[in-house]
This record gives C-alpha cells, structure tokens and sequence, in this order.
C-alpha cells in the first residue's frame, strides 16, 4: 500500500493533494494543518468528489496528528507563508525556517524512512534545512522548484510558438527565485526541434523573462501566491517517486561536486524514482550557462546563511 502524506493544508497543499488523489497516484493520502478542522474539512470535500470523478484514493485529514503519517513514502512539506504582491521569495525565511525544521522533525518520528518533497519557499533554502534538520541521505530530499519554474517555461514557449505545452522540452535549472532561475533556451525544443529555430532572439527572451517573474506575476493578480501549477508540480514529482518513473525533472537536490557546486541545494536536472533523486544528470553547460549557475548558487548560498543568522541551523 503507498501512503503520502501533505504537511499544510493550505492553497498549495490542498491542491497537491486533491491532484494525487483524482490521479491516483498513491492509495491513501494523510493531509495535515495546524489550523483545526482545516485538513479534515479538506479531505472530506474531495472524497466527496469521488461519486463524481471516480477515484479509489483516500485521502483523511488530521489537524497535527503526525502519528497518522506513519511510514508514509513520500512526504510533501508545504507549510509556512506564501508570498504577498511585491515581497520575494527569499523574505519569507525568518517565519518558514522555523516551521519547516519542525515539520520535518516530526514527519521523521514516524516515517523514518520517507522521502520529503520541499515545497515551502525559500525553497532551495528550506530544502537545505530540510537535509540537514533530518540528517536524510541526499536521494531522499527534494525541494519542486525546478518542476514548477519549467512548467512555467513550456507554458510561455507554448504560447509564444501557439504550439501544445505537452509537446515542448524545457528545463529551468538553479534557484528558485525570481533573479536566479535559469531556463535553458538552447536545450529546449518541440518536437526535436530547437525552439531557437522556431522562434527569434526577442521572443525568447521574452519566454524567459516572463518565466522567471512567473510565481510574482500570479502574486500580483491573486494577492497571494500561486497554488494550481505550485501544487502540480509538487505532485508530479510525487508520482514519478511512487510509480518509479524515473523522470528527468529539474530539482533541487545536494550537489556534492555536481555543477562546480558543494554543500548547497539547488535545481539540477535529475532522474527521479523509487529511491527519490537516483541520479543527477550533467547537462553540458557552456560558459555563459555555467556563469549564470555559479551566480544563482552564490544567492542562493547568501540566503542559506541566514539560516545560522536566526540560529535555526
Ligand atoms: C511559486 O513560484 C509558490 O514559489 C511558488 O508560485
């Protein structure tokens, strides 16, 4: 029996949950919220979706009750607050780093031997928390932002060559932040065919800028941040963990050497299975991608000292 549990109940959370529960991806689903009744009521919407839409799932909500997780597969941590219009990412540590280090500590007590999808922003910084907070081997800790920021990607190249998303490859690497992701214009394609064949310099470009402020678009438009394609992400990745698919996704993992880089986490692109992150996949950057990739790892780097700052590493 597969088991997954989602920490935070919120907009993402919830969104994460009801798309591994229409999916199937897991047979039964735990969701968690510190505000009462919030995960339960949840939980109790979407299994009442079942008559409609047809899933065998489960899915129960259970406030802080972390004994109810026991031995999950995979555990998503979504909790802490989301952005509001004009703030980053990175702003949000000194109340999510905190939240996070203690969700994990308790997800650990009863899944010792889970895998946790980070999705709680700063997110290449909350990853690293993660990794170190539950002393985990790096194969099971990985932070969505790369699924995200890619969707995003294929999304915009999607409608800049008025062509189907499903039908586009496309990898953001490196932070998950507005100034330091890095989508890769020169792998992507459609088709086999390099996008830089279909579309000209100034569109591409523009594919890539609206990427990169793509979670702070939505911020400006919802006055919150984003939930539908944040909380797909983190459940395709779900999935392809589950059913062993071993999909090539960008995500945020420990490098030890990969990309020039020691003791950080941060997004790469990696072949996801059964054990979590199974291997990391050396794209061959050229120069001016790797100079983008060292900058992004310095920032994120910076943020990741402020985890020592606040003393919650
Ligand atoms: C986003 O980019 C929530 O960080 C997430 O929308």
């Amino acid at each position: 029996m597969s088991k997954v549990t989602v920490v935070g109940a919120g907009n993402v959370g919830a969104t994460c949950a009801n798309v591994l529960v229409i999916n199937e991806v897991a047979d039964q689903i735990v969701m968690l919220d510190v505000k009462e009744g919030v995960s339960e009521g949840k939980a109790l919407d979407m299994t009442q979706t079942a008559a409609l839409l047809g899933f065998d799932s489960t899915i129960v909500g259970c406030t802080n009750d972390y004994a109810q997780t026991a031995d999950s597969d995979v555990v998503v941590i979504t909790s802490g607050i989301p952005r509001k219009p004009g703030m980053t990412r990175e702003e949000l540590i000194g109340v999510n780093a905190g939240i996070v280090k203690s969700v994990a500590e308790n997800i650990l007590k009863y899944s010792p031997n889970t895998i946790i999808v980070v999705v709680s922003n700063p997110m290449d910084t909350m990853t690293y928390l993660a990794l170190k907070a539950t002393g985990l081997p790096k194969n099971k800790i990985i932070g969505m932002g790369g699924a995200l920021d890619s969707a995003r990607f294929k999304c915009y190249l999607s409608k800049a060559m008025n062509a189907n998303p499903t039908e586009i490859e496309g990898m953001v690497i490196g932070g998950h932040g507005d100034t330091t992701m890095i989508p890769l214009t020169r792998f992507a394609s459609y088709k086999g065919r390099p996008v830089s064949d279909v579309l000209g310099k100034e569109e591409l470009a523009k594919v890539v800028a609206d990427t990169m402020v793509g979670g702070a678009t939505l911020t400006g438009l919802l006055g919150t941040s984003a939930w539908y394609a944040p909380g797909a992400a983190a459940a395709y990745l779900v999935e392809s963990i589950i059913h062993n698919q071993k999909k090539i996704i960008p995500c945020c993992v420990s490098l030890e050497g990969e990309y020039g880089q020691n003791d950080i986490c941060i997004g790469v692109p990696c072949v996801i299975g059964k054990n979590g992150l199974e291997e990391i996949i050396d794209y061959k950057l050229n120069e001016e991608e790797m100079a983008l990739f060292t900058k992004s790892a310095a920032a994120v780097r910076s943020t990741n000292d402020v985890l020592k700052e606040i003393n919650v590493l």
